[in-house]
């Protein structure tokens, strides 16, 4: 139990991702408390993990939900050593040149808002706990903080935006806390789009990633949703993880070291090392 009596607060934790980060964190020895705007998430967060973990229904575009979600935290666990600020949706790929002119400025709007605002949102709301309990944050980044494609262009930029934000606080906020981000690859989970592009009720679950990522991603598959949670525990564990700050964790299954003719350059390694059976 990498962390016992540590208090987590994680936006969007009611699903995918935030969801397997909640179940992680517990049996880690985490209390976790979640702002998500699914109140039947948090009923159900609440009732797998009675007394471990504590919700609150609210929009994470809002500061006023924020505050609320870390007064409740503190309330009920007394502290928070880390937030994780992962509440996100995409645009599923949405070329700039299909981009609705009538919807351009809703769509840029509401990408940044959920993806960008409100993180900084977070962080404002939960300030002075973290700087009491010397804490963390950890942002939710994407491979498409890096490299084109996994999104469209609103998506794309969004997401680098998280990598100069975890530099920037990390700048500010340092030396009471650490800000650091994971950037994590395709994952099966329940993905929305924006609502002012008619995408809120797609769910990324509609596309088979699975079998996309397989022939592309130089681990071979796609990883499990849980898989990705250890970056998470490593960075909020105080001791390993006590000279990280302003660091973002590529975690996405090697995209950015696949070859130029190849995907992977090892497919023959077991057969020129005389492996094969
Ligand atoms: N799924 C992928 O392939 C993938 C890849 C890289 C990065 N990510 C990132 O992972 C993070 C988690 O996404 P996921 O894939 O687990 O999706 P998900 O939809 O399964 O989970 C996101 C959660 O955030 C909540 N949420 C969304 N907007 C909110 C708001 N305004 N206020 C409160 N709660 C809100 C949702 O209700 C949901 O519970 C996102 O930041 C996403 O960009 C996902």
């Amino acid at each position: 139990m990498k962390l016992k009596d540590q208090v987590v607060l994680i936006t969007g934790g009611a699903s995918g991702l935030g969801r397997a980060l909640v179940d992680r964190f517990v049996a880690e020895g985490a209390r976790v408390a979640v702002l998500d705007k699914s109140a039947e998430g948090i009923r159900k967060l609440e009732s797998d993990h009675a007394g471990n973990v504590v919700g609150f229904t609210g929009d994470a575009r809002s500061l006023d939900d924020n505050k609320a979600a870390a007064r409740r935290c503190v309330d009920v666990f007394g502290k928070i050593d880390t937030l994780i600020s992962n509440a996100g949706i995409w645009d599923y790929n949405t070329a700039l040149v299909d981009i609705r002119e009538d919807k351009f400025d809703t769509s840029f709007d509401e990408v940044f808002h959920v993806n960008v605002k409100s993180g900084l949102l977070a962080v404002k709301a939960c300030l002075p706990y973290l700087v009491q309990s010397r804490g963390s944050v950890i942002f939710t980044i994407s491979n498409a903080g890096f490299y084109p494609n996994g999104g469209g262009p609103l998506y794309t930029a969004s997401k680098h935006a998280l990598v100069g934000i975890v530099r920037e606080l990390a700048f500010e906020l340092a030396p009471y806390v650490r800000v650091n981000g994971v950037a994590p690859g395709g994952m099966a989970t329940d993905l929305r789009g924006p609502a002012s592009m008619g995408m809120n009720d797609r769910s990324i679950s509609s596309i088979p990633l699975g079998e996309l990522l397989e022939t592309v991603l130089p681990i071979g598959r796609m990883p499990n949703v849980e898989e990705y949670t250890g970056a998470y525990v490593f960075f909020a564990t105080r001791g390993d993880a006590a000279p990280a700050t302003g660091a973002v964790l590529n975690y996405d299954g090697g995209m950015g070291v696949r070859g130029l003719f190849a995907s992977v350059g090892g497919k023959d390694l077991e057969e020129k090392l005389g492996l094969s059976k």
